[in-house]
Parts: C-alpha cells; sequence; structure tokens
C-alpha cells in the first residue's frame, strides 16, 4: 500500500487571543455558558495584516524547516479552506508564490470544510500516486472570524482563526488507511447570493452527527486490519467541541488520555484544527517513529473524513 508518511509540521496563529470575556462585547452571552457546553476558553483573531494567507505562510515555512526539505521537493501544495482570502487566485496559488515553489506541481485549495484537512491529505496521496511524485506539502488554514455574525451568539464563540500544515512523503511500506463521505446536508452554511449570508449552524444536529461520526470513522479505519484501538496511540480528532470528544470516548470505550485536545485554547478552527494539534503533539515529543494516530474530521456539508497513519 502507498501510504503517507509525516515529515514535518508547523502552525501559526493570530497574535490578539479573545477570551470568554471578551466575546461578552460582541453577544449576550457568559465565560460559563461557552466553558461549560464547549470547552472553549479562548479564540484568535486575526487582526491587522493577518489573513488565512499569512497564516498559511507561517505554517507551511515552520513545515518545511521541520521536515528537512527545501521547496524544490515539494510535488504538489493542497490547501484545505474555507474562507481563504480571494475566491481566485486560491491561498495554494498565493502559498506557492510566497514560498516560491516550482511551477510544474499541481496547486489548489480543497473545500470539505472542517474535514477539509484530511480530504487534502487523501488528494495530495492520490496526485502523488498518479504523477509520481513523492511530497507533498498539506496545510489547513483559516480566517473563520471573516465568515461569521458577530451579533450570533450561536456560532461566534465556537471559532477561531490559525492555521496547520504538514509535509509528508508517499511510501511503499508506510501503513496507511482512510475513509471519507458526506451527507450533502446544509445544517452548516455561509454564503449565498454573492457570498453575502455569514455562518448559519443548526448545533444540535451538528452535534448528533459529529458524536455518530467519529466512532463510526474510527472503527472503519481500523475494520480489516488485525487492529484495535489499543493499538493506536493517538486519536487526534477535529476540535468542535469538548463534549462532542467525551461522547466519542465514552462511546469507543477508550481511555480519555488518547484522544488529544487543544480547543479550549483555540476553539474551532475548522480545517486547520487538525494540523495544528499535529503540530503540537509533534513539538511535545510524540508521534515518534512506530507511533500510530488515527485522524477524524468531520463538518459542513455534512463531510467526514478519516485517516490511520503511523510514524
Ligand atoms: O466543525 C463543526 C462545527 N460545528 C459543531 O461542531 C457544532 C456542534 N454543536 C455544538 O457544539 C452545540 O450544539 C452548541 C455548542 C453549538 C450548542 O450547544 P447546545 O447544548 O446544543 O445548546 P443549544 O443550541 O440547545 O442552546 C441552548 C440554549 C439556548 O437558549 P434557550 O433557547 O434554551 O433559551 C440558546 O439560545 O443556549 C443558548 N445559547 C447561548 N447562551 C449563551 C446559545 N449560544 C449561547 C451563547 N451564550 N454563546
Amino acid at each position: 500500500m502507498n501510504g503517507l508518511r509525516l515529515l514535518g509540521t508547523g502552525r501559526a496563529l493570530p497574535k490578539e487571543a479573545f477570551d470568554n470575556d471578551a466575546m461578552t462585547r460582541y453577544v449576550d452571552t457568559s465565560d460559563e455558558w461557552i466553558t461549560s457546553r464547549t470547552g472553549i476558553h479562548q479564540r484568535y483573531f486575526c487582526g491587522e495584516g493577518e489573513t488565512a494567507t499569512t497564516l498559511a505562510i507561517e505554517a507551511a515555512q515552520k513545515a518545511l524547516l521541520a521536515s528537512g526539505l527545501s521547496g524544490d521537493a515539494i510535488d504538489c501544495l493542497l490547501v484545505a479552506t474555507s474562507s481563504g482570502e480571494y475566491v481566485m487566485p486560491s491561498t495554494a496559488c498565493l502559498l506557492h508564490q510566497a514560498l516560491a515553489l516550482r511551477p510544474e506541481i499541481p496547486v489548489m485549495d480543497v473545500g470539505a470544510a472542517c474535514a477539509g484537512f484530511l480530504y487534502a491529505v487523501e488528494t495530495a496521496r492520490a496526485l502523488l500516486i498518479a504523477r509520481g511524485g513523492r511530497h507533498a506539502l498539506v496545510v489547513g488554514a483559516e480566517q473563520m472570524s471573516q465568515l461569521l455574525d458577530m451579533s450570533d451568539r450561536n456560532t461566534c464563540v465556537l471559532f477561531g482563526d490559525g492555521a496547520g500544515a504538514a509535509v509528508f512523503a508517499l511510501e511503499a511500506d508506510a501503513e496507511y488507511a482512510s475513509v471519507c463521505g458526506t451527507r450533502g446536508d446544509m445544517a452548516i452554511k455561509v454564503g449565498g447570493p454573492r457570498r453575502s449570508q455569514p455562518m448559519a449552524m443548526d448545533g444540535q444536529s451538528v452535534f448528533r452527527f459529529a458524536v455518530s461520526t467519529i466512532p463510526q470513522c474510527v472503527n472503519q479505519l481500523l475494520e480489516g486490519t488485525n487492529l484495535t484501538l489499543s493499538d493506536v496511540d493517538w486519536v487526534v480528532c477535529h476540535q468542535a467541541n469538548q463534549r462532542i470528544i467525551d461522547a466519542s470516548v465514552r462511546r469507543l470505550g477508550v481511555a480519555p488520555e488518547k484522544f488529544y485536545t487543544n480547543l479550549s485554547r483555540y476553539a474551532n478552527t475548522s480545517a486547520a484544527s487538525i494540523p495544528i494539534a499535529l503540530d503540537e503533539l509533534r513539538e511535545q515529543g510524540h508521534l515518534l517513529p512506530g507511533e500510530r494516530y488515527i485522524m477524524v474530521g468531520f463538518g459542513g456539508g455534512l463531510t467526514w473524513a478519516g485517516v490511520m497513519m503511523r510514524a
């Protein structure tokens, strides 16, 4: 099986953090409500000069440095985003220019909302196989604050801005499994005519979708292997709500420590949440050779994706 191996990661956050008390400037809410319903304590929002593009560039530069590769070694570049600065050029094209990558490589944005990073990983693998390439740079970058209605307390307290990046190598013997899909559903939507509508979300239906999807993806990834969750060192799922993670832990009957969480500090950064978590895990000395990890993304669409890899 041609699988991917992680070579390096990076992350970037805007300078300014907004704690839950700061959100009371915008809407009728409280630290108590946000903390108890979501586990979120703060989020970062872009300020002057900061965008999904600038965050993507910073995260990607760090990931390249950590991988030990030069930009010339990258054979495809994908950016998962729903909140890029421009509809065109893609954020991936802007990043390609900033990193001065080779012109003859596929470069594009992937739109699969919060499952976008894993959709992009799977697309990168397919492109490398199809085109005989070796290395992929995959980025999740979001300026969610651009999509939010700051007078809607149902959504504005839940999201944050940020970017994470990862460099992967295609290797013939790398362990790899993936699943993905969609329900085709409008439970989270942004855009409409002239892209004028901010985010609207049916939180409870997304919640129900998420708590059934995470265990389902994990089980599907393990199906057909000789592995159980005890062979998996980390589960890195999209960081939306601590209660979603707690419910998944209960359904899977797994030790909660196996699920990496950082949503208390960043809130929901959509396609960026998984690569940001990967970067933190590596910084803390995890994802060492031999360690196996499962990633699960879910979100608008309603999309989902899961990938299992071995470091
Ligand atoms: O990447 C995927 C993106 N989305 C998600 O993962 C969202 C999944 N869903 C959720 O995480 C949860 O459903 C929410 C956090 C969005 C909401 O939690 P909930 O426990 O489902 O609350 P609710 O929507 O049932 O609202 C309960 C109450 C309502 O008041 P009433 O009608 O009971 O008087 C809301 O108006 O809480 C109220 N409420 C708030 N109160 C204070 C909603 N947002 C807030 C707020 N502060 N920010």
